[in-house]
């Protein structure tokens, strides 16, 4: 039988001066080069590991969705994506492919499990959804290179409460994962979650960092996602800043691995191929992993 499966989840950090580094030369600075070291393996993976879809959970800072309009749970039924002008001109990376019949298949199956998603059939993709393409891929020109396969993007809003909760990310990652499996046709998708980890971009904490919690809280993620979904916001927030709380999209991603079902973990806990962590990265602890399907 013919069916779609996800087989691996991505989790990583979006800064924006992440970016900017790769487009202006300068990865190879000393104060870039631990960094990018640590998606090395990675880009490899990536390539050895190529799949046919990423659907790559994300948030949008104000960019695609201003203050007028802010969708809780967004996706990308469009065909392609420009990277947005975020104030200093789009960057010179190659438009986004989409993958519509996939994502008008995953809206339709998420919203009859009573998930409301909003349809977006046209938008920008700013840095949030960019930088972790970049990071796995690598630098790319715009004038001849492509991204390796399609992306359906899937915002989620992180930026003004209400936000939706570790948990509801949770749930729904499963019922992705449901949407997923019943698209007849054989692809290889991977989920990636993206944003966090620690950190704080305004007000008396701006700066904050904190390794301790961030580290545990990976640990969690990894071994005990139940008890990681019940972790509320106040937590992220007093604990990893108030821009933290961007982590708790990379549930959504956990959700959708093979090991949950119903809302427990009830099969083999996926194999940890990769982890990495560095601080600095400008204001932001930046933490990676990439599970696989036991
Ligand atoms: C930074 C981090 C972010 O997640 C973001 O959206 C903007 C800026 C930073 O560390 O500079
Ligand atoms: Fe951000």
């Amino acid at each position: 039988m013919n069916m779609a499966r996800i087989t691996a989840s991505v989790y990583t950090s979006h800064v924006p001066a992440i970016g900017a580094a790769m487009d202006m030369g300068k990865t190879k600075e000393d104060y870039w080069k631990p960094l990018f070291a640590g998606y090395d393996f990675s880009k490899q993976w990536m390539k050895d590991n190529k799949p046919d879809v990423v659907f790559l959970v994300y948030n949008d800072h104000a960019t695609a969705f201003s203050l007028d309009v802010i969708p809780t749970f967004a996706i990308g039924t469009a065909a392609e994506y420009k990277p947005a002008d975020e104030g200093w001109g789009p960057r010179p990376v190659p438009v986004v492919k989409g993958h519509p019949e996939l994502a008008s298949h995953i809206a339709q199956s998420v919203i009859q499990q009573d998930f409301d998603l909003t349809i977006v059939n046209k938008m920008d993709v700013d840095h949030g959804l960019t930088v972790p393409l970049s990071l796995m891929v690598g630098e790319l020109d715009p004038a001849k290179d492509a991204w390796p396969c399609p992306v359906i993007p899937f915002a989620v809003n992180v930026v003004q409460y209400p936000i939706p909760s570790g948990q509801r990310c949770f749930n729904l990652g499963q019922a992705i994962r449901k949407a997923v499996e019943s698209f007849d046709e054989d692809l290889n998708v991977h989920i990636w979650g993206t944003g966090g980890m620690s950190h704080q971009l305004q007000g008396a904490r701006a700066g904050l960092i904190n390794r301790e919690w961030d580290n545990a809280w990976l640990d969690k993620l990894i071994n005990d996602p139940v008890a990681c979904a019940q972790i509320p916001h106040i937590d992220y927030v007093r604990e990893a800043g108030s821009e933290g709380i961007e982590l708790v999209m990379w549930l959504i991603a956990r959700g959708a691995m093979a090991d949950v079902n119903n809302g427990q973990v009830t099969g083999k806990l996926p194999k940890v191929t990769h982890r990495f962590y560095h601080v600095p990265a400008s204001n932001t602890a930046v933490g990676h992993a990439i599970l696989e399907n036991a």
